[in-house]
């Protein structure tokens, strides 16, 4: 009995699955001065906000920001030492303009853009090539469209339009995919990620182009693009004298984006950029974490 006992509580507790936080080195070192008030727009397992309050000498308030309930309740539970200093909001980044009415200017804003190490390890929402589920990519469970709803109804064009936007695709390879997809969905419906993924294989894409085709249709159904054009609008003016925001993107066009509207408010709102090349993970960090190969961390301060 006793033998049984002690094996048992020998043997490591499973560890629960956690995303690991990317940059957050870089990020910590270009922190403003002062730091009372934080905003994490996507708080995610809090990995990155655990990195910060575990190193700073007096603990900022955060308002702990994300989509995805089940997500961000995994992320509570691993802050938990500082559950105090926390509060959960349960929307978009979006919205940050009314949490800067009831809250006051924030001193640091944080986006850390994409999807959670549990999106594709779960599995269970269809955002992994790798699991068989139902195609759902919804962050949030509200009712709006699925990537299943999208490939059933969308017309031609809007498909072709997302997959070369979003995806990169030539038109012709666009027009190739958009064909196929509306010539299947004529005969039976495309619901699950297998599904599509052997659709796509008979086209003789692999297994990269098949991801980004997933990729395509994550973006498109969570409207990425545009809550992030709305946050950037909204930037402006909810940054304290001496704050500053921090953006990671893994996108291209999310970049291109971030640097754009940066330039702007440097150039007519009081801004300075705080790195003008962008900041990107040096190779040690992608050989620990894959996930952060194609991480860009662009750095704001209102001055
Ligand atoms: C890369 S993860 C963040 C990881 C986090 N920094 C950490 O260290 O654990 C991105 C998170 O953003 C969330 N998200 C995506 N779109 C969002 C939105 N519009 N508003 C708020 N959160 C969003 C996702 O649910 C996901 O948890």
């Amino acid at each position: 009995m006793w033998s049984a006992l002690h094996s048992e509580s020998a043997s490591p507790a499973p560890q629960p699955l956690r995303h690991i936080p990317v940059l957050a080195r870089e990020i910590f070192e270009h922190l403003p001065e002062t730091c009372e008030l934080i905003f994490d727009g996507t708080f995610g397992h809090g990995g990155h906000m655990e990195y910060f309050l575990s190193r700073m000498s007096s603990t900022p308030r955060v308002l702990a920001c994300d989509v995805d309930k089940k997500i961000m309740d995994k992320g509570l539970h691993f802050t938990a030492p500082w559950k105090d200093f926390i509060t959960p909001i349960l929307d978009s980044y979006a919205n940050i303009d009314l949490r800067a009415e009831k809250y006051g200017l924030f001193d640091f804003v944080l986006l850390d853009l994409g999807v959670n190490l549990e999106h594709f390890k779960d599995g269970e929402r269809g955002f992994s090539i790798k699991v068989d589920a139902p195609l759902d990519m919804r962050f949030r469970n509200d009712g709006s469209v699925s990537a299943k709803d999208i490939i059933a109804t969308y017309p031609k064009e809007k498909l072709e339009k997302i997959l070369t936007i979003y995806g990169d695709f030539s038109p012709k390879t666009a027009e190739y995919i958009t064909k196929a997809l509306i010539e299947t969905r004529k005969k039976q419906p495309i619901e699950t990620t297998f599904q599509l993924f052997d659709l796509l294989s008979r086209l003789h894409f692999n297994q990269k182009k098949i991801a980004v085709v997933f990729q395509v249709l994550r973006i498109e159904t969570n409207q990425e693009l545009l809550q992030l054009e709305i946050f950037l609008k909204k930037l402006g003016k909810v940054v304290s004298c001496g704050g500053r925001c921090s953006i990671i993107t893994y996108h291209s066009i999310e970049d291109r984006m971030v640097k754009t509207a940066f330039k702007s408010l440097a150039d007519d709102w009081g801004f300075r950029l705080v790195n003008k090349k962008v900041i990107m993970p040096q190779y040690s960090e992608i050989q620990r974490n894959k996930a952060a190969r194609s991480a860009k961390l662009r750095i704001i301060e209102r001055i």
